[in-house]
């Protein structure tokens, strides 16, 4: 039976049930057809694609163009997904009219039904802007790959009493300002757990303990789509790196010593 499409209210009633909240990213039209017939809540068209999918060393380079381009592959294999598009650096930090009509490409062109956003109190008004012309908004907080050059790498935040209280403090101001969840990244599962039970919105955790109402994983971190190192944070549930190796090998094989192909993959 096809499951019924989730809306914004649907998280809010999975944080009330205490109903654990699912999301992985998807960057394409198969891997979204996958990950939404395997029943997570929500598919993120992250910008991590400019790391996993695109070959950047950073989230920094992505285009809003392309990650547009990705986010409409998503919505064409996974026609009944809830799907959030993660805007890119500088996509919606210069000016808040050009912020809202790049998030409304993403619920126009792209079909997506929410957009997230990475920031702290500066950003909040553009959060409730947003929200007031029509578009949720996930917000994110703790580890902002789009801040690693300020931040001088991928640092976990919120260690300190000061950095929690700040923590907290933005969380709910997001939630005053109408965001529908938060994504909590890379922050102490103790100081995730206490910000949790404080909102009403979801926080969705990556790297921030078992205590958020939900979880998010880059998909190539939990398939074992790499060969470099696996984050703390991340369960590996195949290899599909080894997986894939071992096919091209194969393929590679058997057409030098003429073994495919065969007749039967003949005209
Ligand atoms: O881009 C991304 O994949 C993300 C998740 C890590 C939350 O922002």
């Amino acid at each position: 039976m096809e499951r019924r499409k989730l809306t914004v209210a649907s998280f809010r009633k999975m944080k009330a049930n205490h109903e654990k909240i699912v999301m992985v990213t998807a960057y394409d039209a198969p891997g979204a057809g996958i990950a939404a017939a395997s029943g997570v809540d929500m598919l993120l068209v992250g910008d991590s694609l400019a790391m996993t999918a695109l070959g950047y060393e950073n989230t920094l380079p992505l285009t809003l163009d392309e990650s547009l381009h990705h986010a409409k592959a998503v919505r064409r294999g996974a026609p009944q997904a809830f799907i959030v598009g993660d805007m890119p650096f500088l996509s919606y930090q210069l000016d808040v009219n050009e912020a809202v009509r790049n998030a409304g490409r993403y619920i126009k062109e792209a079909a997506c039904d929410a957009v997230k956003l990475e920031g702290g109190a500066e950003i909040v008004p553009l959060v409730e802007k947003l929200v007031r012309t029509g578009i949720p908004v996930m917000a994110h907080v703790g580890l902002m790959p789009q801040h690693i050059q300020t931040a001088g790498g991928y640092r976990v935040a919120g260690r300190t009493e000061d950095e929690a209280a700040r923590l907290l403090a933005e969380v709910k101001a997001f939630e005053q300002a109408g965001a529908f969840a938060v994504v909590l990244e890379c922050i102490p599962a103790a100081v995730a757990e206490a910000i949790t039970s404080q909102v009403n919105i979801p926080t969705i955790g990556i790297g921030a303990g078992a205590g958020t109402d939900g979880q998010v994983q880059v998909c190539n971190d939990l398939l074992g789509l790499f060969d470099r190192f696996v984050p703390r944070h991340a369960k590996k549930y195949c290899n599909l790196h080894d997986i894939m190796l071992k096919a091209f090998q194969e393929y590679v094989q058997d057409v030098k010593e003429q073994k495919f192909p065969t007749q039967e993959n003949s005209f």
